[in-house]
């Protein structure tokens, strides 16, 4: 510990040994402040966060190093933009060259910006011809939540959401299961995480938003790891599509980054993985009816695509919007207003400043009208097929068992050549 007095003014009398004292605390000083602007990867956030909540972690300074650094590290986002569109473009002409990976937490039913956000968007690339696998990723619920008594039922409502989306297991395209059950999958864990530096998990920055929301204090190893165990999840099946949104993208740098380095170690000559690329959300994001914030079920401000015409008017009316009767877009003056013609114009297809045209002067009163409607004739087919399902839950647990069979019987082929390459068969 450095007091004050000790790097300060010396005191009256000045002795020797007193000097060199100083000298050799200063030196410290120096080269800590050093280290700290040259190898920032050093000074783990992670860590500090975990050992206190730190003044470190606060410096700007150190942060803005950081994040430079991981911006060079996983490529300009607008590079990544211009690959996802190159892919959409391929995806259209060769769906066979791929096979898609995406995957939810299982943490309750979805809601309308699921829908707009990832839902339609796999609907579509398994309609495109596009193996899809799904996976439900049960263990990563443990990461940040103590809740695990509603796991089993989240995992079959989020399937029931799925598959009264659209999506469609009986097409044997599309493999829907939850990681748990794919034991092949979760030891590929073990060798990936050999894979990666602690510097690397460290500077997540997702996983360091993530802690930080969880209000966790001390960071389960779970957690930590956790975008490894992604890693396994996309790689099992030699995924090479992953439809994300851009909070994932670390995840999918790193899952490249896991699939170059075992190939480069244990299969120079006959590569084993594929290093998947991003497939970037277009959809905009979908604020709640709070206007304010991303909707979402904990902030109390969605319409679930199980909630019934009556509970969705209900909502609608009560949105929140703003004084100015005459309607337009204007996402930054008016967020309230425009995300309901958002809302709109992804149901209608139209333009949301279009449709604000229309409504003008009719008011919020014109706009709630025509948003519950058209909200409620768009999800009124998705709703019948999920209260048909929901009365056949045998049909929904049976997609999961026969998802299951089918990751296993794929896990189990890259299980036994990762074996192969690292010389570890019997
Ligand atoms: N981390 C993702 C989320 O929180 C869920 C997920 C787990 C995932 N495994 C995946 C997404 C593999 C894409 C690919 O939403």
């Amino acid at each position: 510990m450095l007091y004050r007095w000790q790097l300060g003014t010396p005191p009256a009398t000045l002795t020797a040994c007193h000097h060199r004292r100083y000298t050799r605390r200063w030196k410290m000083v120096i080269t800590l402040l050093a280290r700290l602007f040259t190898e920032p990867h050093r000074f783990s956030p992670a860590m500090v966060f975990a050992n206190s909540n730190s003044r470190l972690a606060d410096n700007q300074q150190i942060r803005s190093k950081l994040l430079s650094k991981q911006k060079s590290e996983y490529g300009t986002f607008e590079a990544t933009v211009d690959r996802s569109q190159k892919l959409e473009a391929d995806l259209i002409a060769n769906p066979g060259k791929y096979r898609v990976l995406t995957g939810d937490r299982p943490t309750g039913k979805l809601h309308i910006g699921h829908l707009f956000g990832s839902l339609q968007n796999r609907v579509r690339l398994q309609q495109l011809g596009v193996p899809t696998f799904i996976v439900i990723a049960d263990y990563q619920v443990l990461t940040d939540r103590d809740n695990f008594e509603s796991i089993s039922e989240n995992v079959q409502q989020l399937t029931l959401d799925y598959l009264a989306a659209g999506l469609d297991p009986a097409n044997n395209q599309t493999i829907i299961f939850p990681h748990s059950h794919v034991p092949e999958l979760n030891q590929l864990l073990l060798p990936f995480l050999t894979l990666v530096t602690s510097a690397e998990l460290d500077r997540n920055p997702t996983v360091k938003e993530e802690i930080q929301a969880s209000g966790q204090k001390r960071i389960n190893a779970g957690m930590y790891i956790y975008p490894v165990h992604q890693a396994a999840d996309i790689l099992f099946c030699k995924g090479n599509v992953v439809p994300v949104g851009k909070d994932q993208l670390p995840h999918l740098e790193l899952t490249r980054t896991i699939a170059r380095r075992f190939n480069d170690r244990f299969a120079k000559n006959e590569p084993v993985f594929p290093e998947p690329q991003a497939l970037l959300s277009t959809a905009p994001v979908i604020l709640g009816l709070d206007g304010s914030q991303k909707m979402s079920k904990s902030r109390n401000n969605a319409i679930m695509l199980s909630a019934s015409e009556d509970e969705t008017a209900k909502l609608i009316k009560r949105a929140k919007t703003d004084s100015d009767r005459n309607i337009f877009y204007d996402p930054d003056a008016r967020p309230e207003v425009s995300n309901l013609l958002l809302l709109l114009s992804l149901i209608e297809g139209g333009d949301p400043t279009e449709i604000g045209k229309e409504i003008g002067d009719g008011g919020s009163g014109k706009l709630k009208a025509r948003l519950t409607e058209g909200l409620n004739e768009h999800l009124r087919p998705l709703r019948q097929r999920r209260t048909e399902l929901e009365s056949n839950m045998d049909y929904v647990v049976e997609v999961l068992k026969g998802g299951v069979e089918n990751a296993r019987s794929v896990a189990q082929e890259t299980l036994s050549e990762v074996r192969k390459v690292m010389n570890m068969e019997l």
